[in-house]
Order: C-alpha cells, then structure tokens, then sequence
C-alpha cells in the first residue's frame, strides 16, 4: 500500500466508536451527502472558462505523482466519508479517465459499504474505450460535458482540443453499456455557444438522456468571468419551450442542483442549473476532495483542509472519521447565495480553481 506508513498512536481510534452513524451537519444544519472526488488535475481539454489555454499550457506544474493520493488512499478516504454520512460518489477532474486503471478505483469504490451512488463526470473523449470496463467495475451512470453540437462553438468552449464525433461515440458507448441515465452538461456563455442550446436539447430529445444547462460560473480565478457572460437559465429554458412545451417536475432528491423539466409530449427531461441567477446554497451536501487529498467545503472555496496528512501518517478509518466531522461540523459556506445577495463577494479573487478540486 503506496504511502501509507506505521499507525501513530494519535491517529489511532476505537474503530467501532462512530461507524454508520448519523450524517454529521453542518453549522446551517446541513448533511453531508455527496463527495466528488478529483483524480487528476490534468485535462485533455482547455476550456477557456476552466484551464484557459495561455495559462495552462505545456511546462505547467500539474501534480506530480507523489502528490496524487494512491487508490488505496482515495478508498480508505472514501470508507472515512461513507461513515460520516456521504452516500454517493461522484468521480470527476480534470479529466478523470486520463487516471491510469481508473476502472480499478471504481471496482474498490464501488465495494464500500453505504455508497448508493456511484457516477463520474467527463468530457467524453476517452469514453468509448473505457466504457465497458467502467460499467464492469461497477460504475453506475455517467455525465458528460458537452458544450454545443456545432463544431465552432463546440472547439471554442473547449479551446479546440476536443473532437465532437469522438465525445458523441463515447456517449453512445456508455449508453450501450448501461452506464445510464446520462446526463449532459452544457456551460452556456453569451455569444459563444448560448445559440446552439436549443439544437442540444432538440438533439437529445426521445434519446433518454438528459441535458441540463449549466450558468458560466465565476469559479477560480482565471477565466476572467464576467456577469455579461453568463445566460439566465430562464432565457435558454425560454428559447427551447417556444418550440417544445416543458412542464416542471419536482426534485429527484434533497440538495438536488438542477431544476428540472419534462417535455409535454413526453419525449424526456432536462434541467437547469442556476448557480447565479437562482443559488441553491440552502441544500448542499456535497464535499469535494482534490486528487491531492485537500477537503474542499465549497466549489468557491480560498482553501482546502488537507486530508492526506493524517493518512499518510497512519490515521485509521476512524480517526479519519473524526477530522471529516469535524472539519463539516463547522462549515458554514454559502458563496453563490452571497453572490447573489451582495452582487459581489469578499476574497473572490482568490479562489481555487475548479479543475484542482473536482468541479
Ligand atoms: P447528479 O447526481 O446527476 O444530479 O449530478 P450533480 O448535479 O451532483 O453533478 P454534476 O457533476 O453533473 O454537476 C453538474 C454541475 O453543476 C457541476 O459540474 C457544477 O458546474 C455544478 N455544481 C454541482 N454542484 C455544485 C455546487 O455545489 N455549487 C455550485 N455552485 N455548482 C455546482
Ligand atoms: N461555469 C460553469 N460550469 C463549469 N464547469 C467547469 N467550469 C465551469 C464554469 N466556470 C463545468 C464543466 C463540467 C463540470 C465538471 O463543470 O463543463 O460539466
Ligand atoms: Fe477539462 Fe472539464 Fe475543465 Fe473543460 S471543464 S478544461 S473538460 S476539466
Ligand atoms: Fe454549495 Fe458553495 Fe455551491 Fe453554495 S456555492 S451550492 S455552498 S458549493
């Protein structure tokens, strides 16, 4: 077991004190849920609005290995979490199949006692190679970034890297797997790609996958976002009901971030997430962990609370345990409502970026 060394006695708990106990709270009395675990900081991609290409170019320092938690380390994470209430695991980056062997971590994940859920983010480019032996392993569903199907707003949301008939493939190998429902994410920017959205939809209609419209966010600091940028969700959801009537349909589950549509017609569903125009701060449960083991509370976080310390000094499950409640215990994060309520928001410049700690 890669850089796991002998217990310190400090570390060291009673390993039945707090196993399967209730989901610890968080100041505002909210759960803990969902951790998106991150497994690499690299990315086939350079979407402007996420690893800018100027800025992350070829000599950039990404992780090194040493720095990247083993598997081994992720899954004994992943168990201390499952503890302390986390029910569903979600796998993003970077790009998560960029991971050598990710299908083993999936197969070790998906073993864990109390995950129901077991997903992974990416933007399809690796996914009809991987597809298969995901769904072997025991992965349940995947979401797949996909910006616009018209190949120059598509090459300038993911700063011309991708290639839409490889992510279009990828989709159908995951369908044909099993690895549904599919979900596809669209970051709608003004002027780029907010007149292809419709087109998304329309495509996807009748297929049983389901896109959801994601608000440009103003995550990290590089993108140089801009309020002007960004599309209400309101006129995209506007623009595709003209031509196909949708009804609203209730959460699928507390915390849930899209708000959800069904065509009339019957022909499926798809969502919205407003993270600017309509923050949903009041219900988030959900934790990431960056592939370097830093615990991040919020998607706008200035810092991350580093988990790797303690494990690899020796720190059982338990103990383990113990620092996640408390570390949640005492969360109080709330920056897209702050966002909206303030206009701005103090210490905005200097977040981390979304790429390093899972998206
Ligand atoms: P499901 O389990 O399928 O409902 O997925 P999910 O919505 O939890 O995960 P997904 O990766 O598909 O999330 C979609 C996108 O919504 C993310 O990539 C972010 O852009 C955004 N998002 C997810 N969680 C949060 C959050 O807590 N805060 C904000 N502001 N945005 C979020
Ligand atoms: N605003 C909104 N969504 C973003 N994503 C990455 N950066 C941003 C941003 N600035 C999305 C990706 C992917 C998910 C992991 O996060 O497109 O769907
Ligand atoms: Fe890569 Fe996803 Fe970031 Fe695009 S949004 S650069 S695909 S991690
Ligand atoms: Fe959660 Fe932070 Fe997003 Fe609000 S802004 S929903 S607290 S991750």
């Amino acid at each position: 077991m890669a850089h796991v060394r002998d217990k310190h006695t400090h570390y060291e708990s009673d390993a039945d004190s707090s196993a399967g106990g209730e989901p610890v709270q968080d100041r505002l009395a909210r759960p803990i849920r969902d951790l998106r675990i991150s497994v690499t900081d690299k990315c086939n991609f350079r979407c402007p609005y996420c690893m800018p290409a100027d800025r992350y170019g070829e000599g950039y320092p990404f992780l090194t290995r040493q720095d990247l938690l083993s598997f081994e380390e992720i899954v004994q994470l992943a168990r201390a979490f499952a503890r302390s209430g986390v029910r569903k695991l979600r796998l993003t980056g970077g790009e998560p199949l960029l991971r050598r062997d990710l299908s083993l971590l999936v197969e070790m994940l998906a073993g864990i006692d109390g995950i129901e859920d077991l997903a992974l983010t990416t933007n399809g480019m690796l996914l009809k190679q991987h597809a298969v032996a995901l769904r072997r392993a025991g992965l349940h569903r995947v979401t797949v970034s996909l910006d616009s199907l018209d190949d120059t707003a598509f090459a300038a949301m993911n700063g011309g890297r991708g290639s839409l008939g490889e992510v279009l493939d990828g989709i159908a190998a995951a369908a044909a797997a099993g690895l549904d429902p599919i979900k596809i994410n669209v970051v709608v920017k003004r002027g780029v790609n907010d007149h292809t959205a419709a087109g998304l939809a329309e495509h996807f209609r009748g297929t049983g996958h389901i896109v959801r419209f994601i608000e440009y966010m103003d995550v990290g600091t590089l993108n140089d976002w801009r309020r002007t940028e960004v599309v209400p969700s309101a006129e995209v959801l506007g623009r595709i009901a003209e031509k196909f009537p949708v009804e609203p349909v209730d959460r699928d589950y507390p915390g849930e971030v899209a708000e959800r549509y069904r065509y009339v017609d019957g022909a499926g569903e798809i969502g919205f997430i407003s993270s600017v125009t309509a923050p949903f701060c009041g219900g988030c449960t959900r934790a990431r962990l960056s592939a370097d083991g830093k615990l991040f509370l919020c998607l706008f976080a200035k810092e991350g609370h580093d988990l790797r310390a303690p494990l690899r000094e020796g720190a059982d499950d338990g103990a383990l345990e113990a620092v996640i409640r408390a570390i949640w215990g005492r969360r109080t994060d709330r920056y897209s409502e702050m966002r909206k309520n303030a206009g701005t928001t103090r210490g905005a410049n200097q977040k981390v970026e979304m790429y390093h700690m899972g998206g």
